[in-house]
């Protein structure tokens, strides 16, 4: 379990989370539905102990374990994988040596006596990945994400997931951007990821992916405060109620909608 309780955050010596609490249980995938600029990134960084978020109380643990103190590797290290919502390219470091090493690492903190997968090992391991995700193999020779489309970006934290099993996965709007087909590739293959040793965690806007992929519930946030939760069944009340902001607003609503 991930737990979050009474998590209070500062960044720039502004207050912004207050007293968050949330419980994320395995095997069940979870929605975060908050409005733009309610955080919702904000604390995905803090939980992967980005340095501008500065925690002033509360506790957060994975698997009853604190993970306050520990640092990014660390706790990428505790299962826990975040699918930023904007990717980093980072420069100077070859996609195929980063892959390698992040699974080295992972595969090392199970397994103290793991030996670093070869050159050779881990391409073979790699290529199947690769073809599922219709990723060329000539990437592997790119810079991470230098240059990648949005889309290919997307693909990458993909194979990342596929690659290292994490137990916790954020995906911090991992739909963005996407043509419908590429939306469909990203929600059926998150599909076939989910098990019962893993938690996935949405944040996102967008209620097609519930049509997708099964969820146990989904949070509400408003000023500052997780206002309540609510079981899928109601999320489409949720979604009515939004849209019906717009029907207020448009002369040809469409009534059907039956907006209350
Ligand atoms: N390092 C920072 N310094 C200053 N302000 C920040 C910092 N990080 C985030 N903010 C501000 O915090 C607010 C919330 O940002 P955040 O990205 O967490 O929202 P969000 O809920 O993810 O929004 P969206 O749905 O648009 O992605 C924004 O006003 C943002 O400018
Ligand atoms: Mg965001």
């Amino acid at each position: 379990m991930l737990e979050i309780k009474n998590l209070s955050v500062r960044v720039d010596m502004k207050n912004i989370l207050k007293d968050i609490n949330l419980d994320f249980e395995k095997w069940k995938t979870y929605f975060l539905l908050w409005r733009n600029g309610s955080w919702k990134s904000s604390l995905a960084l803090t939980i992967m102990w980005h340095p501008k978020y500065k925690v002033i109380s509360g506790s957060i643990t994975a698997d009853w374990k604190d993970i306050l103190s520990r640092k990014s590797d660390e706790i990428s290290k505790a299962w826990i994988f975040l699918s930023f919502q904007n990717i980093p390219e980072i420069p100077w470091i070859r996609l195929f040596e980063f892959l390698r090493t992040i699974y080295n690492e992972y595969r090392r903190s199970i397994d103290a006596e793991f030996k670093n997968a070869s050159i050779f090992l881990f391409k073979k391991k790699i290529i199947p990945y690769l073809n599922e995700l219709d990723i060329p193999e000539e990437f592997l020779e790119r810079d991470l994400n230098v240059g990648f489309s949005g889309w290919e970006k997307r693909k990458i934290e993909l194979l990342q997931i596929k690659l290292l099993e994490p137990k916790y996965i954020i995906l911090d709007e991992i739909d963005s951007g996407l043509d419908i087909d590429a939306f469909k590739t990203v929600a059926l293959e998150l599909k076939k990821l989910k098990n019962p040793d893993n938690t996935m965690i949405f944040i996102t806007h967008n209620f097609k992916l519930l049509e997708i992929l099964d969820v146990d519930f989904a949070y509400v946030l408003s000023d500052w405060e997780v206002i309540d939760s609510w079981w899928i069944e109601l999320i489409r009340k949720i979604e009515k109620h939004w849209f019906c902001a717009y029907c207020n607003l448009d002369e040809s609503c469409n009534k059907e909608l039956k907006c209350e």
